[in-house]
């Protein structure tokens, strides 16, 4: 037992996630009720550590009452402060070198000065991989840290899974479901681009889950010819419409890469969004442009085809955990604490095969790349071939 953690910090970074308020609540519960310990959330993520004490705050039994259920994070996230590497600001914006480069400073120390100053013995940090590579970097520099997985995409490695990911499936399910109304109204494909950024975990449980006819996933190339074709099964079945699940990270019908934007805003500089747009238009335009005698694209009762595509970005990360991880964030938080308190001090709360285990930061993060220790859909697993036989196109 760690006898020297009095006291500890908790703070939640990157994008918001169904769980985070959970897991604080969890933390801070077990943290006092087990080890009478005292607890402080650290405001606005890595941000709050360097602007240290205007940031923190007291966490107790009372202040995490009633949040389990709440979504979003008490603490609030900065998603791209990486003191480690800070881009130096002035009132023009960045400030940048002669060859038009941003300048960054190692503002690392302030941080680890706050915590000193402020009393924090260890924390507990909440993020993906990009929060969690400089908890890395804080637990080799003598900070005692101990991360908690959060990602909707369920892509980390370490673990067999984020907490998160069960809520915005549940939420892509549902908004197939509502998807299904109109396209069952009107014969229509209706086509549900999903999260995920570079993996398909989100897209692949939503098209099983769903009961969808596609999903196209960034592993697995596609080709658009038997999309159009699969979906056309569907059109001449009995239930005459379509439903098709695009991960936003998936190649466009040209075998392009995904279709997004680089931003500063992004911790890798780049966000995704649109390819459902031309996999909608391919699809008409194909299924259109091959009419029968009569003129039918599909049928006399759907002579033309309309794809339509939504988007359901942020909604799927929104509003309340589902009861899965509720559960999931409640037992890695409270393990986080029993973790820390037996020296798993440079760690990370994992599940592996159902059991709470604890995995070295520097195996999470192994390298300078943040994704470095990224899980992708294997593209011979179970799921893929599960989907497969129910009948799911997933492309090749
Ligand atoms: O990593 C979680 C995630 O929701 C991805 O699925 C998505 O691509 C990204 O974050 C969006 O981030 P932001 O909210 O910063 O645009």
């Amino acid at each position: 037992m760690d006898n020297s953690i009095k006291k500890i910090g908790i703070m939640t970074g990157g994008g918001d996630c169904p769980g985070l308020n959970a897991v604080i609540r969890a933390v801070t519960t077990t943290a006092i009720n087990k080890y009478g310990l005292e607890v402080v959330g650290i405001k606005n993520g890595y941000r709050g550590l360097y602007l240290g004490e205007s940031q923190l705050v007291p966490l107790t039994i009372d202040s995490v009452e009633g949040i389990i259920g709440k979504g979003g994070t008490i603490l609030y996230n900065s998603n791209k402060d990486n003191l480690f590497k800070y881009p130096r600001r002035n009132k023009d914006g960045l400030v940048k070198d002669e060859n038009g480069k941003i300048i960054y400073d190692d503002l690392s120390d302030v941080a680890v000065n706050n915590l000193k100053i402020n009393g924090i013995d260890a924390l507990v940090i909440v993020g993906g991989d990009g929060t969690l590579t400089s908890g890395r970097d804080y637990s080799n520099k003598g900070v005692k840290v101990i991360g908690v997985p959060k990602t909707i995409d369920n892509d980390l490695n370490s673990t067999d899974v984020t907490f998160g990911f069960d809520t915005a499936v549940n939420r892509c399910v549902d908004a197939i479901e509502c998807l299904k109304t109109t396209g069952e109204a009107h014969h229509r494909v209706m086509i549900l681009e999903v999260m995920g950024r570079d993996a398909g975990h989100i897209a692949l449980n939503t098209a099983i889950a769903a009961g969808a006819d596609v999903a196209l996933i960034p592993e697995i190339r596609y080709d658009i010819a038997n999309v159009v074709e699969r979906v056309k099964v569907s059109l001449r079945s009995a239930k005459q419409f379509s439903v098709v699940v695009v991960a936003e990270g998936a190649p466009t019908p040209s075998g392009a890469a995904a279709v997004g934007i680089t931003t500063e805003f992004a911790p890798d500089g780049y966000k995704y969004k649109g390819v459902s747009d031309a996999v909608a238009k391919e699809i008409e335009t194909r299924i259109n442009g091959d009419r029968d005698d009569n003129g039918y694209a599909i049928s006399e009762t759907i002579m033309d085809v309309e794809a339509r595509a939504t988007v359901i970005g942020h909604i799927s990360r929104g509003g309340s955990p589902s009861s899965a991880d509720r559960i999931l964030c409640t037992r890695y938080g409270s393990y986080a604490v029993d973790a820390l308190m037996n020296g798993k001090n440079k760690h990370m709360v994992a599940l592996k095969q159902g059991e709470l285990t604890a995995v070295p930061l520097n195996e999470v993060i192994p390298t300078s790349d943040i994704h470095s220790n990224f899980r992708p859909v294997d593209p011979n697993g179970e799921l893929v071939k599960l989907a497969r036989t129910m009948g799911i196109y997933v492309g090749e």
